[in-house]
Parts: structure tokens; sequence; C-alpha cells
């Protein structure tokens, strides 16, 4: 195996308990390419903490193997998970820096403990901190930072060993929207400039609409779906296309049946213009249209007189559109 990125195969994680065991993994599949950014979504409880555990190596997969750039993580001894480990950037929800240490030296700890010189050590430090936007605020200690900018120091910490793989768990959920998609930007523009592969856990659809090339479901330990954004996004009736998705609330007191129209990588432009085409009596009723890893996706929910549900069907399948439908309401 000599795939770039992170590759799971058949990877399974039983937790015994007292009384029984906890099957948190249950046969996973994944391949990450290198230089993607991929969406770990899914209830609490699903599994996703157990998955980038057994990606770092800090938890030894009951069966089944984890790879990163082609080495075997599941398989290796202590002195060569140590060695992979450098390769691997770990982002959290909560940074802990040192209060005590300057911006400066919490991200050249790393570095410190990796002896490299002081003086490689200053230019490299001086370099992450650009490249995370802090420039000039190497002096500040973390008290003296925003919760962004604390955030920002956490992701330079990160990168600062050269990892190939960022793993980011719930790295956005105690920052506002505004300095979350500050954060995420910058997770993608270091992604574009060094070519990493990044894993991102979160609770959060936005997260994932804004950041990611391809997203996993994780449901009880299972991929229950999983995909490129855009095409995860164009399986109407899945659960995550409703979630990237979602369609506003439907007005009440539509009369004929209602239709389901899902598209992905479209022109929306020419969407609307087949469903003008289709005639009497078919009306968007509520629609979204997002753009997700760069091209369009939607949903429309018509209305169609019940009597012209099939043909207004056959008519959408025709023009290439995922259509589905429709109880009367
Ligand atoms: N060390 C452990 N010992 C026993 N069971 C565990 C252990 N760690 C996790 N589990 C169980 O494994 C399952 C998956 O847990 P995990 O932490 O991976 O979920 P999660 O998807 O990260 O959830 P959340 O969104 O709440 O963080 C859960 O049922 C959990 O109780
Ligand atoms: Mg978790």
């Amino acid at each position: 195996m000599v795939d770039d990125g992170i590759v799971l195969n058949a990877l399974r994680k039983v937790y015994p308990l007292r009384s029984g065991e906890v099957m948190a993994l249950d046969g996973i599949d994944l391949r990450v390419q290198r230089g993607a950014v991929h969406g770990i979504v899914g209830e609490s409880g699903a599994g996703k903490s157990t998955l980038i555990r057994c990606v770092t190596g800090l938890e030894r997969p009951t069966s089944g193997s984890v790879w990163v750039d082609g080495e075997e993580i599941s398989a290796a001894g202590e002195r060569d998970l140590r060695r992979a480990r450098r390769r691997i950037g770990m982002v959290f929800q909560h940074v802990h820096l040192f209060d005590a240490r300057t911006a400066a030296d919490n991200v050249g700890y790393p570095l410190r403990i990796a002896k490299v010189p002081a003086a490689r050590r200053r230019e490299r430090v001086a370099e992450l901190l650009e490249l995370v936007g802090l420039q000039g605020r190497g002096d500040s200690y973390p008290a003296q930072l925003s919760g962004g900018q604390r955030q920002r120091v956490g992701i330079a910490r990160a990168l600062a060993a050269d990892p190939s793989v960022l793993l980011c768990d719930e790295p956005t959920s105690a920052l506002d929207a505004a300095t979350t998609r500050q954060i995420l930007r910058l997770i993608r523009d270091v992604r574009d400039r060094i070519g990493l592969t990044v894993l991102i856990i979160t609770h959060e659809m936005s997260v994932v609409r804004e950041v990611c090339d391809s997203v996993t479901l994780l449901d009880r330990g299972r991929v229950a779906e999983h995909g490129p954004l855009a095409e995860v996004a164009g399986r109407p009736g899945t659960r995550l296309a409703r979630e990237l998705i979602p369609l506003p609330p439907l007005p009440a007191g539509g009369a004929g049946a209602g239709v389901e129209v899902a598209f992905a990588g479209a022109d929306t432009a020419s969407v609307f213009r087949t469903i003008g085409g289709l005639g009497d009596g078919v009306e968007v009723a509520a629609g979204t249209v997002e753009t997700l890893g760069g091209t369009q996706a939607g949903r429309l929910r018509l209305d169609v007189p019940a009597d012209r549900r099939d043909e207004v069907l056959r008519a959408l399948r025709d023009a290439g559109l995922h259509a589905e439908g429709g109880e009367a309401r």
C-alpha cells in the first residue's frame, strides 16, 4: 500500500466494558487523498473521536488497518509510531497553550523538543506566525490574544514539525461565526500552500459546507454516507443532502403533490429553465442553492398538480435532474 493520505481498511474498535462491550467502530473503509479536506460528521457517540485516535495511533484498532502516507500506523511499534506522529498535526476545540509562554514560544515548543537549533527555530516560528496571520504578535501571551488568535497559535504549533496530515477535532466549536469562518479559511489556505491532508471532525454542517472537499457520515460506528461534497449533496432523500442543503420551511396549504428536485454540478440557470418549461400549475414552493466544493448544488420543492406528477417527474429526470416525489399534501 503506497497511497499518500489517509487510508482505513475494515477498521474495527471494540471497547470492553465490565459487562459486555461497545462496538465504537464497526468496519470502516475510508480513503482521504493527499491534499484533500475531509469532514467526519455523525451524532454523539458515532465513533468520530475514536476514529481520529486510531489515526494518531493513540488507540490500537481491534482489527483492520490504518495507513498514513503509506505507513501502517496500526502495526507500528512505539519508536516508529513516535516518528510517524511527527507527520501528524492535531488541532482541538480548546487549544491548550502554555499561559506563561509567549505565542512565539508556544509555536516553537515542538521544535525545542525536537532539538532544532535556536536560530533556525526563530526563523521557522516567524514563518509559521505569518502563515496563520499573526505576524507581529509573537511576543503576546495567550491571555492577550482573542479566542480565534489563540486557535491560530494552536494551528501554527500543530504545523511546526511540518506534518503531512492535520487532524482537527471540533476545531471551531468554541468560536463565533465570523471567527469560525476565518479559521476555516486559514485551514484551507494552509492546505493549498503546503498540500496537507486534513481530517476535520465536526457537528456543524456549516463547517463541512465551508471547508470540506468530501465528507463521511458515521452512524453507530459505520459509514452511513460518503463522498465528494457536490456528489453527496446531489443524492436527494439522504441525510447529508438534507443537512447540507436544508430547505426552508414550506408554506402551508399547497394543493397538489410535492416533488423534490436536487441537483449538483449543474448550471442553476438551466435547472430553472427546465422547471419553467414544465408548464401549467408547477410552482417552486421552497428552495436552497449553495456553492459546495466550488460547484453549485441545490434542492427545490415543487408544487405539482396531482394528475401531472408522473409526467413532471419523468421530464425532470429526462433533463438529468434527481427528482422524487411526492405524497400529496
Ligand atoms: N475508552 C473508552 N472505553 C469505553 N467506551 C468508549 C471509550 N471511548 C469511547 N467509547 C464509546 O465508543 C463510542 C464512540 O465514542 P466516540 O468518543 O468515538 O464518539 P464521538 O462520535 O466522538 O461522540 P461525541 O460527538 O460525543 O464526541 C461511544 O459509545 C463511547 O461511549
Ligand atoms: Mg468526540
